[in-house]
């Protein structure tokens, strides 16, 4: 075991750190002069472009993974896309049509619940297509056409690699079911650009592990975190808490920026640390109106914004910032992860918790 985990402690930590190599390998062969070939799809985009709407439907880490990919799905293909959690589209018997096309995220391939609502899209006539890590699972082989995504195993029982494997294929596939619209071929091609420099971003913001580390430490004690994000970056919200709470056992909520007034605010105090994700994009004065809310309200403030930007999210230095390296505004949820997905690491460390068997969870729910 000490061999695979290879100079690191933990599997998460090796899968965190794997991520400029794992995404490399999601892309390998798949981009290629400025066009982006999925063979595992290609028979189906024609149908895929007459659908009425995309159906996302995963369970844990691969739904926000979903989340993520739902905007720029949005843009690049103009067809409603709508989100499912597996368990809750099958206790609800939710309406899925023959004119659907049902997309199944999962690591594994193999989650229960995900399985379930792949069997019900099935029965009811959807297109099914299958995001997996697994060749050979389940859902590779149940659904009509697929993309693996390539990230190696993963062990931790906390998805990482896989998260953002599993975007970076989204975003291929929303980048190949669009190639047919001339009006957003620009828009195209500086995400293909933005995919291809990716891997050496990831390095880069790989960077801030001695200070994610040193957050960690500031934190140790808290009883609850809350991470506020919107548009591109409310699965990184989502995602963020959900790595903080599942490995360091410390209560976190991912929460819509834009939500805001309508409860969270209340709970805003000095003690309680907020993490607002304010990166460049179209959401940002927003963002920097929210900040300003929560610094009046003397939030404690640690706010992840793009590079230089430090004094532009806090002017009187009250916050502690997080500076990340910039991308095209779609793939910035890749980025933005990951001093999340350390931060949780060292959490974990530092409380003294199980990193790669954390209490009650399983790496894959194989029952319902
Ligand atoms: C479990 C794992 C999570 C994972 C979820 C969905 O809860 O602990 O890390 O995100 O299952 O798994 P899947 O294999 O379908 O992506």
């Amino acid at each position: 075991e000490q061999i695979k985990k290879g100079s690191y402690d933990h599997f998460m930590q090796k899968e965190i750190h794997e991520q400029p190599h794992s995404l490399t390998t999601t892309m390998r062969g798949r981009l290629k002069d400025g066009e982006v070939l999925l063979g595992g799809l290609k028979e189906h985009l024609k149908t895929i472009r007459r659908c009425r709407r995309v159906v996302f439907i995963g369970c844990g880490t691969s739904y926000n993974a979903a989340l993520a990919a739902r905007p720029f799905v949005e843009e690049l293909t103009g067809i409603p896309v709508t989100m499912e959690v597996a368990s809750d589209l099958l206790d609800r018997q939710g309406p899925i049509y023959r004119e659907d096309t049902a997309v199944f995220v999962s690591q594994s391939g193999e989650t229960a619940d995900t399985l379930l609502a792949l069997d019900y899209a099935l029965e009811n006539g959807a297109l099914c297509v299958g995001i997996t890590n697994t060749v050979g699972s389940t859902l590779s082989r149940k659904t009509h056409c697929g993309v693996h995504i390539n990230a190696g195993c993963e062990i931790g029982v906390a998805s990482t690699k896989a998260y953002t494997s599993q975007i970076v294929a989204m975003a291929m596939m929303a980048l190949a079911i669009g190639s047919d619209q001339i009006s957003t071929q620009a828009r195209r091609n500086d995400i293909i650009s933005g995919l291809t420099g990716l891997p050496s971003c990831v390095s880069e913001v790989l960077k801030l592990d001695v200070e994610m580390k040193e957050l960690a430490s500031s934190l140790i004690d808290s009883e609850s975190l809350l991470v506020f994000g919107r548009g591109f970056n409310y699965a990184t919200a989502l995602e963020g808490a959900l790595k903080v709470k599942e490995v360091a056992l410390m209560h976190s909520e991912g929460m819509l920026a834009g939500e805001m007034k309508h409860g969270p605010l209340a709970l805003v105090d000095e003690n309680l640390p907020i993490i607002v994700i304010a990166t460049r994009d179209a959401c940002f004065s927003k963002q920097q109106s929210v900040i300003q809310q929560l610094l009046s309200r003397k939030g404690r403030l640690i706010v992840m914004c793009s590079k230089g930007d430090a004094s532009a999210v806090c002017s009187n230095g009250s916050c502690r910032v997080i500076e990340v390296p910039g991308v095209a505004d779609c793939l910035q949820p890749v980025i933005n992860i990951i001093p999340l997905q350390l931060l949780a690491y060292h959490l974990t460390v530092l409380r003294g918790f199980d990193v790669d068997q954390p209490r009650n969870l399983a790496k894959s729910v194989t029952t319902q």
